[in-house]
């Protein structure tokens, strides 16, 4: 009887192990939380800016050139659930000096208060066979497509774990989960991505902190067409249809609010990342008490 019990109790203790990391947070509300949407003058970005303020959010968004942020500020406010919400702009590089993107972000949170959401989707793509690319092209990539997603999330996760609450979204690509022919420089930086989104999200899991990592397949955006005005003759394949930017950021934010890692791409199944194992967890489990 004592050894059915025993039995009885370890599978249901291997059940609880091997489903607690599946068990999501409590999904976060955006009703009045502050986004801020790297990149959010474009794009993915702004697509993503606008399903936020749908949701009753203020928006920070960041990119370099005003008049941009100035066009897509005013497309974003058309969407406002009610007359409270702000957009606000910030031009700023988040490639180039971390002092600048914290003190930058610093500005941010004063004017509408501590940062819930932060999506890195600033980004930039080199397309040409590896002896193509100049080494100053490989170092602008991985500074914009990687540093600045580090920077900018270095800069608002001290605020997040003393309030022990945030999303970080870090925008990977489907050239992020396989090498593609042409993008030496661009895949490395999409990779760097997803290995800091699965270490950053062990640490901070015990802060309530989640993050989510999307891996969109081609999408149709003005930097998408930049892109294709290059590549057009090497790549037939680039002319298939491809998803809307509002679908996907719609389907993506679910995601982001009920804390998954992963946001995946169109044309894969999920890759059953490391950070949601229950390993991981286990792992996770083992450090929190050092951590807090
Ligand atoms: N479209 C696709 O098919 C696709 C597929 C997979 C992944 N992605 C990724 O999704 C993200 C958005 O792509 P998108 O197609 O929407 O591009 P996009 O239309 O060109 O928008 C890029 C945005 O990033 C900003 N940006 C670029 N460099 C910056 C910097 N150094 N500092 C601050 N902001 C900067 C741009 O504004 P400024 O130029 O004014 O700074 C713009 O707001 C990128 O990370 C991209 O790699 C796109």
């Amino acid at each position: 009887m004592l050894l059915l019990l025993c039995a009885t109790l370890f599978v249901f203790l291997i059940f609880l192990y091997v489903l607690s990391p599946r068990l999501p947070p409590r999904p976060v509300s955006l009703n009045g939380a502050h986004v801020v949407v790297t990149g959010g003058s474009s794009g993915i970005g702004k697509a993503i800016a606008i399903e936020c303020v749908k949701r009753g959010a203020f928006i920070t968004l960041v990119a370099r050139n005003e008049q941009k942020l100035f066009d897509a500020k005013k497309e974003v406010e058309q969407h406002f659930m009610n007359e409270k919400q702000v957009v606000q702009c910030i031009s700023l590089d988040v490639s180039k000096d971390f002092g600048q993107v914290k003190s930058v972000m610093k500005q941010a949170q004063e004017k509408l208060g501590p940062v819930d959401m932060l999506v890195n989707c600033a980004g930039i793509s080199v397309s040409a066979r590896f002896e193509d690319i100049k080494p100053e092209e490989f170092r602008r990539i991985m500074e914009v497509n990687y540093l600045g997603s580090v920077y900018s999330t270095m800069a608002v996760i001290p605020t997040m774990k003393e309030r022990r609450h945030g999303r970080i979204v870090f925008v990977s690509s489907q050239a992020g989960q396989l090498g593609l022919f042409g993008y030496s420089a661009y895949s490395a930086s999409k990779f760097a991505l997803r290995g800091l989104s699965e270490a950053l999200q062990m640490e901070v899991k015990p802060y309530n902190i989640y993050i989510t990592v999307a891996y969109p397949p081609d999408t149709d955006t003005p930097g998408y067409q930049e892109e294709l005005k290059s590549m057009r003759r090497r790549r037939p394949r680039a002319r298939r249809r491809r998803p809307s930017c509002l679908l996907a950021s719609s389907r993506w934010l679910l995601r982001v609010q009920h804390g998954r890692h992963l946001v995946p791409g169109s044309r894969r199944r999920d890759i059953e990342p490391w950070a949601s194992s229950p390993a991981a967890n286990l792992a996770v489990e083992l450090v929190r008490p050092e951590l807090s």
